[in-house]
Parts: C-alpha cells; structure tokens; sequence
C-alpha cells in the first residue's frame, strides 16, 4: 500500500471505492449521503486540496501499488494549532477490509502528526456499535475517555461517539515503540 496526498485526477478511482462501500459509510461517518455521486467526490477532493492548503485539514489515500486501487482514506481534520490537537478519521473500501489496512495507514498517519507536524493529541470518535473501528483504535493505542452522547448527526439520527485519544507521549506504549 501507498499513502499520499489525494489529486483531481483520482476522482474516478475514489468515487469507485466509495460507491463500493457506501451503505457502510452512510452508517458510521456524518458526510456520507445514500445518494452520493460522482460530482460529491470531486467536490471533496476541491475541499481536501482547499483545507490542506489553509493547513485545517490533511487527507491521505490510501492506494493498492499493483493495480492502483483506491483503497480507502484517513485524514487527519478539526486541526488546532494552538492546542496542537486534531481529529483523525479512517475508512476503507469494502473489498479490503480485515487486512489491517486500516490500521497500517492511520499508524503512518499518526506518526506523520506527531512528528512532521508536531502535534500532541489525536482524538477518534466511534459510534458504540461500530466494532470494527473501536477495535482499530483500541490497536492503535488510543485511550477511552468516555461517552459523548448524541454527539454526531449521522444520516438524519443523533448517534452517541465514544471519544479516544493517543498522546504523543503514548506513543513508546504503541506495538512499534518510539519511532
Ligand atoms: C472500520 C474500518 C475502517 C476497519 O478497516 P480494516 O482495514 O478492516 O481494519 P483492520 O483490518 O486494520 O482492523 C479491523 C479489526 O476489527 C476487527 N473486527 C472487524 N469486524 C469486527 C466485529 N464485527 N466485531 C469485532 N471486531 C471486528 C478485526 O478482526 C480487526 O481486529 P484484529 O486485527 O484484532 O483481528 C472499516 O471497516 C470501514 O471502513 N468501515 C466503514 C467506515 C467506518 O466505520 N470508519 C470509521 C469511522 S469512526
């Protein structure tokens, strides 16, 4: 797998994955929408690029070598300079869940904040029910910190999130040590 920073000319590729994957991402992540189409992808690569160049938001792919696939993205958004804090996010396409993609790209994701940028806490937020990414953040290392309820509007339903968060000095805690 590679990770880099997204481009115009993915959009095909992308909105492949996401329609691939979408009634998963329409149940767990705020900006899914059943009929999101191909012109809402080039949308949120416009907002990606725009976002990274104002440094609030960076967005990864993540992309299979061989065929180029898109396999999924994580981001890292809701950033705070002045804390050093920011949220991170994940998903993977589908067809490529349960190989630790997830946790292999955000793991890079992490390192990137912590040390590129700096940064000294990451939070994720997991709906309760989602036990796929509970169980990626619990691998990650991140820590639970409680409840927030009815923290997030997804598809039109109020859904409590379980808040996470990973400081820089967990980071001699996670399976690779201190990188
Ligand atoms: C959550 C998601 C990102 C996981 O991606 P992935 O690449 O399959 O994740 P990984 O393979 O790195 O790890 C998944 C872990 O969850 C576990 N898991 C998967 N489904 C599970 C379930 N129903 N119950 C318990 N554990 C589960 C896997 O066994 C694995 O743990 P393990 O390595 O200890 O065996 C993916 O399912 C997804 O994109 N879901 C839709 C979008 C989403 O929910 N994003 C996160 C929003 S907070």
């Amino acid at each position: 797998m590679r990770l880099r920073l997204p481009r115009r000319s993915d959009v095909g590729a992308l909105d492949e994955a996401i329609q691939e994957t979408l009634p998963d991402l329409v149940r767990w992540l705020p900006w899914a929408r059943p009929n999101h189409t191909r012109q809402d992808t080039r949308l949120y690569l416009r907002g990606a690029r725009l976002a990274r160049s104002k440094r609030r938001a960076f967005e990864f792919l993540m992309e299979d070598i061989q065929s180029g696939a898109v396999l999924g993205i994580t981001s890292l958004h809701r950033i705070d300079w002045a804390r050093r804090c920011a949220g991170l996010g994940y998903w993977i396409r589908r067809s490529a869940w349960g190989k630790g993609a997830a946790t292999e790209a955000t793991y890079a994701v992490i390192e990137y904040a912590f040390h590129d940028l700096a940064l000294n806490r990451l939070e994720v937020h997991v709906a309760p029910e989602n036990l796929a990414s509970l169980r990626v953040a619990e691998k990650l290392g991140f820590q639970r910190e409680g409840i927030a309820r009815e923290a997030e509007l997804i598809n039109g339903q109020y859904s409590d999130h379980v808040q996470y968060s990973l400081l820089r000095s967990d980071l001699s805690e996670l399976p690779g040590g201190v990188p």
